[in-house]
């Protein structure tokens, strides 16, 4: 991929492994349209744009297809002072208010795939889950696992997204960045991007944000499924495992187990799992019923799902703001829910854990706009 270091985001070079053959990749490159003609759309409805479905406006929303795009829209959000939000398939967001500034909605698109070396590049804008499709369609693997997530490519390395034992910063290899202090494009490898837990480098909110323009991971030619997490092994338990089954099996359960956006708005985990030392870990275990666990370091990481189901949480209700009836740590849109309303729900869960167990939840979830920092108030 070598020959791929400076690719803008279209057209794609076409490479001999891509792909992006014949229809497809001339349908991908008819997409491209002159430099700097992204179309800004003042006091924007951000409804579409977020799968908790909330109403919010934006004072500004540009789409960004090409780096001409994003200068644009940076020069206009400058002239007017605005400040600036990314936003890829905006599924890990909730909007409590509306947003003054300009939002950049990443729409560029292109896959550049190396089936001999493995690597794959992928414009920001390409939607996650169609991503691993193609990629296990061409012989590459490893990412079946995170199959199904909602969002975008350049925002899986944002929270380093994870599922089924899996997690992105395994296959990373590099992304590139378009930093708008400054203006400066430039790669950005795995130390810098410091990934942890649901967590890198790139999710700390910075006035200038740092652009994902596209991101660069090394898949395995060779089928090396990682069926192990107990979920995954026990439904693939009489099967032989092979990526297309851990990749089958991990839709299947994400279908039964998760509310899909599109029918019912929510922006899966809401929260992310805790981890408590052993000392504490203890404590609660001679309360009654312990808790699943996985050893994390010198603690243990408990189930944030399984503390708010202990209090009272699954398929609660408050107006059109809920709880999902099958998963306590996810929260939903039950239609007209306006973002303050699911911030005030989720205020009140973390307040009631944080009484019940002394274990203060932090949400995996971005929130933007409502005055009060989205934490449990009391201290111990
Ligand atoms: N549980 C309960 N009650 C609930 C929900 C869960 O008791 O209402 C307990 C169950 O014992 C269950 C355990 O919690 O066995 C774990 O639940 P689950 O397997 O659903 O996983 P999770 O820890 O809730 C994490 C990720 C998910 C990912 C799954 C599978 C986080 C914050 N969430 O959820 O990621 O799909 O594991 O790997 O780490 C997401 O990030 O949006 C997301 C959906």
């Amino acid at each position: 991929m070598g020959q791929c270091r400076g690719f803008d985001w279209n057209p794609l070079a076409a490479s001999r492994h891509s792909p992006l053959a014949g229809g497809e990749l001339a349908r991908r490159r008819s997409g491209k349209r002159p430099a700097g003609t992204m179309n800004p759309t003042f006091d924007a409805d951000l409804t579409p744009h977020n799968t908790f479905g909330v109403a919010a406006r934006a004072g500004c929303l540009a789409e960004i297809r090409e780096t001409g795009d994003l200068e644009q829209a940076l020069e206009l959000a400058d002239s007017r002072g605005m400040p600036l939000l990314l936003l890829g398939g905006g599924s890990n967001v909730l909007f409590a208010g509306d947003f003054p500034g300009m939002v950049l909605l990443m729409r560029n698109r292109g896959v550049e795939i190396d089936r001999e070396s493995g690597r794959v590049r992928a414009a920001a804008g390409e939607n996650w889950h169609e991503l691993v499709k193609t990629c296990l369609d061409n012989g590459l693997h490893g990412l079946e696992n995170l199959a199904l997530i909602p969002g975008s490519a350049g925002a899986a390395p944002v929270q380093n997204i994870g599922a089924y034992g899996v997690e992105l910063e395994s296959f990373f290899i590099e992304l590139e960045l378009f930093d708008c202090d400054g203006g400066i494009r430039r790669a950005m490898g795995r130390e810098e991007c410091g990934f942890s837990y649901r967590d890198s480098a790139l999710k700390q909110p910075r006035q200038r944000p740092r652009v994902v323009c596209s991101l660069t991971l090394q898949l395995q030619s060779d089928p090396a499924p990682n069926p192990r997490y107990p979920a995954l092994a026990e439904e693939l338990a009489e099967s032989a495992a092979t990526p297309r089954e851990v990749f089958e099996t991990v839709c299947r359960i994400r279908r039964r187990k998760l509310p899909d956006p599109a029918v019912l708005g929510n922006a899966g985990s809401f929260f992310k799992n805790p981890m408590i030392s052993r000392g504490e870990f203890d404590r609660l275990r001679a309360r009654g019923d312990p808790p699943p666990f996985h050893p994390a370091g010198e603690g243990v990481k408990i189930p944030a799902g399984w503390l708010l189901e202990q209090c009272g949480y699954k398929g609660f209700r408050q107006g059109a703001a809920g709880v999902f009836e099958r998963h306590a740590l996810i929260l939903v849109n039950h239609g007209g829910a306006s973002g303050g309303g699911l911030r005030q729900l989720a205020l009140a869960m973390g307040d009631r854990v944080f009484a019940e167990f002394g274990i203060r939840l932090e949400p995996e979830v971005r929130i933007i706009g409502g005055d009060e920092p989205m934490r449990p108030r009391r201290e111990s």
